[in-house]
């Protein structure tokens, strides 16, 4: 018996990092999975964005769990196509029982010079894709009355200022004031709506020439090792990062029956990065 059994799990950004995790730890516990990424560069993002082959990868991680999974290539700005892809998912399983809007990315630079451009990548994907998957999804969740929960992707960085990204700082403090409306006017249709807050989480989005330059100006050069002792520093446990599978075991508890009467909780997932 899987925590999940029967159920069917929409993540976004699931072609690498912690969406890939999430896929394949929800089809563990017995989800199908419907899995989404845009899969290229974006311009004003300094780290790649995930390849063609990254989706691919992550569904031959999932087909060993014995689930279904339907991966497509769809980005998160474009609410026609989440809303094709949801189409498709629900002619192959029937229903959507799990969302996560988990597609983001970040750039740096100091709030009065984050270009037009920069800014609204960062709102566009963060807040306004995670509206759109959201949006997507609900229609059916509510006409198949079953239920469900729908988690957001926040970040420490949406109940806490930091320089240098305040358009990443905002769309992660709006992702909870999404999730907070949502949970009040779905809580009648028994969807739960909640969202994790993780601090920093060994993905592409921090293992990065950029994110390493941030943490260590001082160094020409500086490298993973380099910045570990900086990372440590952020949190209260004795971790410098946290790995996706700590994300995704909350996410599978907050999806599972167990959470049952969770709704509108923002948890952080941090090693008590929070207190500090
Ligand atoms: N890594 C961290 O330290 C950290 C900490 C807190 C929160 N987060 C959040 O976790 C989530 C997952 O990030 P990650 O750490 O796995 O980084 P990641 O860069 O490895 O993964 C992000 C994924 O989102 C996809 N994506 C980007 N733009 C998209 C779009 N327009 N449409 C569809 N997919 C798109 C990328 O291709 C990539 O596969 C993000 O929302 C991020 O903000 C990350």
């Amino acid at each position: 018996m899987g925590r999940l059994d029967g159920k069917v799990a929409l993540i976004t950004g699931a072609a690498r990092g912690q969406g890939r995790s999430h896929a394949v730890r929800l089809a563990a516990e017995g989800a199908d999975i419907v899995a989404l990424d845009v899969e290229q560069d974006i311009k004003t993002v300094a780290y790649h964005g995930a390849d063609s082959s990254d989706l691919a990868e992550t569904q031959r991680l999932v087909e060993p769990t014995g689930r279904g999974i339907l991966c497509r290539h769809a980005d998160v700005r474009d609410q026609n196509r989440l809303d094709e892809v949801v189409a498709e998912a629900l002619d192959r399983f029937g229903h959507i029982d799990i969302v996560c809007p988990n597609a983001g990315i970040t750039s740096y630079a100091p709030t009065w010079e984050l270009t037009d451009a920069q800014w609204q990548d960062v709102i566009d994907i963060n807040l306004t894709g995670a509206w759109h998957t959201a949006k997507a999804a609900i229609p059916s969740m509510i006409e198949a009355d079953r239920g469900g929960s729908i988690t957001f992707i926040s970040s420490g960085a949406g109940v806490k200022g930091f320089a240098n990204c305040a358009h990443y700082v905002a769309s992660k403090h709006g992702v909870l004031g999404l999730m907070r409306s949502l949970a009040v006017e779905l809580a009648k249709y028994s969807i739960r709506v909640n969202a994790l807050l993780p601090s920093t989480v060994r993905t592409d989005m921090v293992t990065n020439e950029m994110a390493y330059r941030r943490f260590r100006p001082d160094l020409d050069n500086p490298t993973l090792e380099d910045v570990l002792p900086a990372f440590r520093t952020v949190h209260l446990l004795p971790v410098p990062m946290l790995d996706p599978s700590d994300v995704s075991d909350a996410l599978l508890w907050l999806s599972s029956d167990e959470a049952r009467y969770i709704t509108g909780v923002a948890l952080p997932v941090d090693a008590g990065s929070l207190l500090k």
